[in-house]
């Protein structure tokens, strides 16, 4: 496809990721996803309770070229018929940020392609201009295992910050109330499936943030408060009786559920205040399966008037076409990254905003 005209259709963009624990490489033209891959390392951090930098750095070193070439097979397109490689370069843990930078230098250098540095972030806060072709400007709600805020995206290039976590992110919330109530890891989904047999008004815990003003959250504060009533229960009961754990469970995601709804409603005021032609609030990430949180955002939208995009949850999650996606956004706009592209562990989207004081257990958060 290369020979200098853009293709009606779209450029064709290889996205190569590996700024976590997933290993992935894409090939897209224009919105339509032609090969995919995700290798994910959950079994090799597993026992380690989190995801170990040099572990990850090794498995993605290991598997990126693979990726590629197996993307570009599913796709049947020659890497010299790419038009663009868009790499994730930050933020994230650096040596596997590395990985990925360095092979996509290699195969651009090789076959003469351009080559375009992404932010992760960007990957995920532009999805659902891939998924739903979403006008701009829209606000978005990154909530997963490393990431939680909120943003209004102005262009692909143009990203507002309105708040976000200044410690865990509610992934990291849901994991560790999952350990410290003996459930299965990822926490989310397990925490969730108990919550469902609970009553979540027998705890009430803490809402973080909440007096005050503005849209920044905390979630390190509700963990503590659950583990201080984990221990009152079992000293009173001799253990953790089964209906205790789901009651600490429905009311932790009560409150998870609570505050971001309540600072979900105050971005939107601040959105609403820009007119946006079509108002709409997307959210990406892996706690945005969570149904009552979904909900939640849900009846928020539909009290605002607004429309509620949730992509597929496998392009929520990290992945490789949301690069090649949010990379053939900026190739068509004119940029072009060459071999001096580096990877940043951090790299806030909105770079006026203050800096979050938050790095977890996935890396940093901006
Ligand atoms: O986006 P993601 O797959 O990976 C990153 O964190 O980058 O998100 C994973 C996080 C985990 O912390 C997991 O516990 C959480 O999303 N999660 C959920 C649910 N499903 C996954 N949290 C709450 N409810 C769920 N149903
Ligand atoms: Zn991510």
């Amino acid at each position: 496809m290369r020979n200098g005209n853009a293709s009606p259709n779209g450029p064709v963009v290889l996205g190569l990721e590996s700024s976590c624990d997933d290993t992935a490489a894409a090939v897209l033209q224009g919105s339509k996803i032609l090969g995919e891959v995700v290798v994910g390392q959950g079994a090799l951090h597993e026992s380690f309770g989190g995801v170990v930098p040099e572990i990850a750095a090794r498995a993605h070193a290991e598997r990126i070229d693979l990726c590629v070439a197996d993307a570009l097979a599913q796709a049947e397109v020659a890497l010299g018929d790419v038009d663009c490689i868009a790499v994730t370069a930050g933020p994230g843990l650096i040596g596997g940020v590395m990985a990925g930078v360095m092979c996509a230098k290699g195969l651009a250098l090789a076959h003469g392609t351009p080559l375009i540095g992404v932010n992760h972030l960007a990957g995920h806060a532009l999805t659902p201009r891939l998924t739903d072709n979403l006008a701009m400007p829209y606000l978005m709600l990154l909530v997963s295992g490393g990431h939680c805020q909120f943003l209004i995206v102005h262009a692909p290039d143009r990203f507002q910050r309105l708040g976000g976590t200044i410690d865990d992110a509610p992934g990291e919330a849901f994991d560790k109330t999952a350990r410290l109530l003996g459930l299965a890891q990822p926490g989310g989904p397990s925490v969730e499936a108990e919550a469902r047999q609970g009553d979540a008004l027998r705890f009430v815990f803490p809402r973080p943030l909440l007096d005050r003003p503005g849209c920044d959250l905390s979630f390190s504060g509700l963990k503590t408060a659950l583990m201080r009533t984990r221990d009152k229960e079992v000293a009173a009961d001799g253990g953790l009786r089964r209906q205790t754990r789901a009651d600490l469970c429905a009311g932790f995601q009560l409150a998870v559920c609570d505050v971001l709804v309540k600072k979900c409603a105050r971005a939107i005021e601040q959105y609403l205040s820009l007119s946006p032609r079509v108002p709409a609030l997307a959210v990406a990430g892996g706690v945005a399966a969570n149904a009552s949180i979904r909900a939640g955002l849900q009846q928020l939208c539909t009290r605002y008037d607004m429309r509620f995009v949730a992509p597929p949850l496998a392009l929520c999650t990290d992945n490789a076409a949301m690069i090649a996606w949010a990379g053939g956004e900026l190739y068509q706009l004119g940029y072009r990254d060459d071999m001096t592209l580096a990877a940043r562990p951090r790299w806030p989207l909105d770079q006026n905003a203050v800096p979050l004081l938050g790095s977890g257990r996935k890396g940093a958060k901006a």
